[in-house]
C-alpha cells in the first residue's frame, strides 16, 4: 500500500510538473528546448501551420562577434508554445561560394509566412553584406516546401527601385534636394519631406529591421525601417510573396522607428516599434490605423509598469506579435528580445500578453506567464 502511494504520488507530481512547464514560461530566463539546450532563435517570428507553431530566429554564437551570421536561421517546433523541439537550421549560410549569404554577414529578424496558393513557405530577412557593416540595407528571400526547411536562398534586394511611395506628394517628386552634411534640424526636416527616398530612388530603398504581415484576404506586407532608419516603409508583396509590387507607403517619416511588429484586431491595425538605440533597450511605441498603410496614429508607449519597465520595455525590444486563437477569441502575445551584445548567445526572451485597456493595447509584466489557459 505504502509503495502504491509513493508510486501514485510520484506520478501525480511528475504529471503536475509536466503540465505546468508545458503551459508556463518564465520571463528572461534561459528557455530550454526538448534536448535541454537553450533556445537560440533571436529577433524571431512564429508561423502556425496546421496545429504546430514554428519559431524562426537568428542563430547566435558566443563572444563579441556572436551577432554575425555564421550558421543561419534556426527553427523550433511546438504544439503548446512552451515545449520547443529543435528542428535544426531552416536556412544555412552558404560557405565557399560567391553567394551573398556568406558566413560572417549579418542576418537579422527572419520571418516566415505560408502562401496558400503556391503551398510554399516564404522567408524574408534583414541582410547585410560581409564586412560592410549595416550599409547594404537589403532584404533577403528564401523559400521552402516544408516549414522546417531546408529553405533555398533566392536573392537579397533593395526594394522599391524606381518607384515613389503611394503617399508621396507629386510636388516633391522632381525637387532637387541637397542633403545637409550635419544631422541637424534642417536635415531632419528634409528627411521628413523625403530627401532620402529621393536619394535611394534609383538604387532601391533601404531595408533594415523588418517584419511580415498577412492580411485576412491573403495579401502579404513587408514592413521595414528605411531611409537611414528614419522612416518605416510598408510594402505590398506579390501574390506569391516572392517579390515586391510597386506599392509602398511611408509611415511616420523622420520618426526613427525600428523593431516593427504588427497585428490586426477588430479591423484595426496595431503597430509596435522601438526607438533606434542599437542593442540597448528603449521605450516602446505603438500606433493604430484603419488601413494597413496608415495613416498611423500614435497611441503611446504600450508598457504599463515601473518607470524602469516603461523606459526599457521590460529590458527588451519588440520582434513579433503572435496571434493565438482560443475558441472564438484571439489573444496576442508580445515577443521581445533581451539582447546581450557581449555574448549574444545568452540573450533571453520576454513574451507578454497584450490586453486592451480603454481600447488601447497594453503590456503588463506577468511572470510566469500562463500561455494556454
Ligand atoms: C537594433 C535592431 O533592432 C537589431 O535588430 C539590430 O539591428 C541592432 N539594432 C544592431 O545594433
Amino acid at each position: 500500500m505504502k509503495q502504491f502511494n509513493k508510486v501514485f504520488l510520484t506520478f501525480f507530481f511528475l504529471g503536475f510538473a509536466t503540465t505546468l512547464s508545458a503551459q508556463m514560461i518564465e520571463q528572461g530566463k534561459p528557455w530550454l528546448d526538448t534536448d535541454g539546450v537553450m533556445v537560440n532563435a533571436h529577433g524571431g517570428g512564429i508561423l502556425k501551420y496546421n496545429d504546430t507553431y514554428y519559431w524562426y530566429g537568428e542563430f547566435k554564437r558566443s563572444g563579441k562577434r556572436g551577432n554575425m551570421a555564421m550558421d543561419g536561421v534556426s527553427c523550433y517546433s511546438s504544439k503548446d508554445l512552451a515545449t520547443w523541439k529543435n528542428e535544426g537550421l531552416a536556412l544555412k549560410m552558404i560557405a565557399n561560394t560567391n553567394s551573398l549569404l556568406q558566413p560572417g554577414c549579418i542576418l537579422e529578424r527572419p520571418k516566415v509566412i505560408y502562401n496558400k496558393k503556391t503551398k510554399k513557405f516564404v522567408m524574408w530577412f534583414h541582410h547585410e553584406l560581409k564586412g560592410k557593416g549595416y550599409d547594404a540595407a537589403l532584404t533577403g528571400l528564401a523559400v521552402s516546401d516544408h516549414p522546417e526547411g531546408p529553405f533555398k536562398y533566392l536573392k537579397s534586394i533593395r526594394p522599391n527601385k524606381g518607384v515613389w511611395p503611394q503617399n508621396f506628394p507629386d510636388s516633391l517628386k522632381n525637387l532637387s534636394f541637397t542633403i545637409p552634411t550635419d544631422r541637424n534640424a534642417e536635415w531632419h526636416k528634409k528627411v521628413i519631406e523625403g530627401i532620402l527616398v529621393q536619394r535611394d530612388f534609383n538604387k532601391g530603398q533601404m531595408a533594415r529591421d523588418m517584419t511580415l504581415f498577412v492580411d485576412d484576404d491573403g495579401t502579404a506586407y513587408h514592413i521595414h525601417s528605411s531611409e537611414d532608419n528614419q522612416t518605416l516603409h510598408i510594402s505590398k508583396l506579390t501574390d506569391d510573396y516572392l517579390d515586391f509590387t510597386d506599392e509602398y507607403w511611408r509611415v511616420k517619416p523622420g520618426g526613427s522607428n525600428e523593431a516593427p511588429a504588427l497585428f490586426k484586431y477588430q479591423n484595426k491595425y496595431y503597430l509596435f516599434t522601438s526607438g533606434t538605440t542599437g542593442w540597448a533597450p528603449n521605450p516602446g511605441r505603438s500606433f493604430v490605423a484603419d488601413k494597413i498603410y496608415g495613416p498611423y496614429k500614435n497611441i503611446g508607449n504600450p508598457v504599463r509598469g515601473s518607470q524602469e519597465d516603461i523606459k526599457t520595455t521590460f529590458h527588451s525590444q519588440s520582434t513579433y506579435i503572435l496571434p493565438v486563437n482560443k475558441g472564438t477569441e484571439t489573444k496576442f502575445i508580445f515577443m521581445g528580445d533581451r539582447w546581450m551584445p557581449d555574448n549574444p548567445i545568452d540573450g533571453c526572451y520576454i513574451w507578454l500578453p497584450i490586453t486592451f485597456e480603454n481600447n488601447i493595447p497594453v503590456i503588463r509584466w506577468e511572470d510566469p506567464f500562463r500561455l494556454m489557459p
